[in-house]
């Protein structure tokens, strides 16, 4: 089917960033958020990104061309003629399913649905609505306008059209999309959380200290970021999440989540985002590594 029009739900980082790439892209985009100052936080980090690109000359039209496809509502109902909705909402199984349970009635009946959950099963929200054939997962990587990959989740119900528009659509983006299928984790997090909690484990018992264990993997793998700067990018609060549900999938210790990220969560240190994690971002050109 022909993708024209793009619906995205919510703003935050990863909405924001997925409404630009589509904008950028070429499509028309609608974001939905429940207040106008969601949208205005997210189409704020969407200018700057955008003068970014602008600056290095890497945006082949005006900023005020993809700027002019963006569109900001509070209303549902206004994404009732989008063509795909793509889906970047709190990270809660219960409010997604209500979300798209009610979008399934106003939204056209052909319309691909797509979540970019990172753990919560696409199996289970597609079974809210009346069309789990038209639902896939669309995994974004942060920062979204950055990162290249897309993970292209299939579920048990997917229809194989439907597989090869979001597919297809992913590519338009200019990402490169991988095919995977419903397991807790998909490809990327099911490698990549593994290997983050146990660096937590080998700061636990004494192998390193944190900006030592960073640098080893940053220098010694040729890793962009170092584990413990990479759970600080990628937020405490979210990286615990996906350890419960990929725990209570698979029951094995590689996923269950280690005791001080558990207590770093509960002490509201989410990382970068909160101001304090593994390092401490009181000046954030210049964080400083914790000892727990
Ligand atoms: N838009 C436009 N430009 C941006 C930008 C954005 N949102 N963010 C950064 N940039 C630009 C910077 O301004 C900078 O430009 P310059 O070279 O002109 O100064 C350039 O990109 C590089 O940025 P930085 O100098 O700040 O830092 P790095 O060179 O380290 O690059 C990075 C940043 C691309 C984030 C890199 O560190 C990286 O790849 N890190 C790993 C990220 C990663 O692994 N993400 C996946 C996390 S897992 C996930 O998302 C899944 C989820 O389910 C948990």
């Amino acid at each position: 089917m022909q993708i024209k029009k793009v619906g995205v739900l919510g703003c935050g980082l990863m909405g924001s960033g997925i409404a630009q790439v589509s904008a950028v892209a070429g499509y028309d985009v609608t974001v939905l958020e429940q207040e106008q100052k969601f949208l205005d936080k997210g189409f704020a980090g969407i200018d700057k990104s955008l003068a970014k690109f602008a600056e290095k000359g890497t945006l082949k039209e005006p900023v005020e061309k993809v700027r002019g496809r963006l569109k900001g509502v509070t209303t549902p109902q206004a994404l009732a003629d989008c063509d795909i909705i793509v889906e970047a909402i709190i990270e809660n199984v219960e409010v997604k399913k209500k979300m798209f349970s009610e979008l399934d009635t106003l939204i056209k009946k052909e319309a691909i649905f797509a979540s970019n959950t990172s753990s919560i099963s696409i199996t289970e929200v597609a079974a809210s609505t009346r069309r789990p054939d038209r639902f896939v997962g669309l995994h974004f990587f942060n920062p979204v306008p950055l990162m290249k990959l897309v993970e292209v989740v299939r579920t048990i119900a997917t229809a194989d059209d439907v597989y090869e528009s979001a597919y297809a659509f992913a590519k338009k983006l200019g990402k490169v999309p991988v095919r995977t299928s419903d397991k807790p984790g998909f490809i990327v997090n099911r490698l990549l959380v593994p290997y983050m909690l146990d660096a937590i484990r080998a700061y636990e018992e004494g192998v390193g200290s944190i900006p030592d264990i960073d640098n080893a993997m940053k220098l010694g793998c040729g890793y962009p970021m170092g584990p413990f700067t990479l759970l600080d990018f990628v937020g405490l609060d979210t990286t615990y999440y996906i350890t419960q549900v990929m725990f209570e999938e698979f029951r094995e210790r590689r996923f269950a989540s280690p005791p001080l990220l558990k207590r770093l969560v509960m002490a509201g240190w989410y990382g970068r985002k909160s101001g304090k994690g593994f390092y401490d971002y009181a000046d954030p050109n210049n964080p400083v590594p914790g000892k727990y």
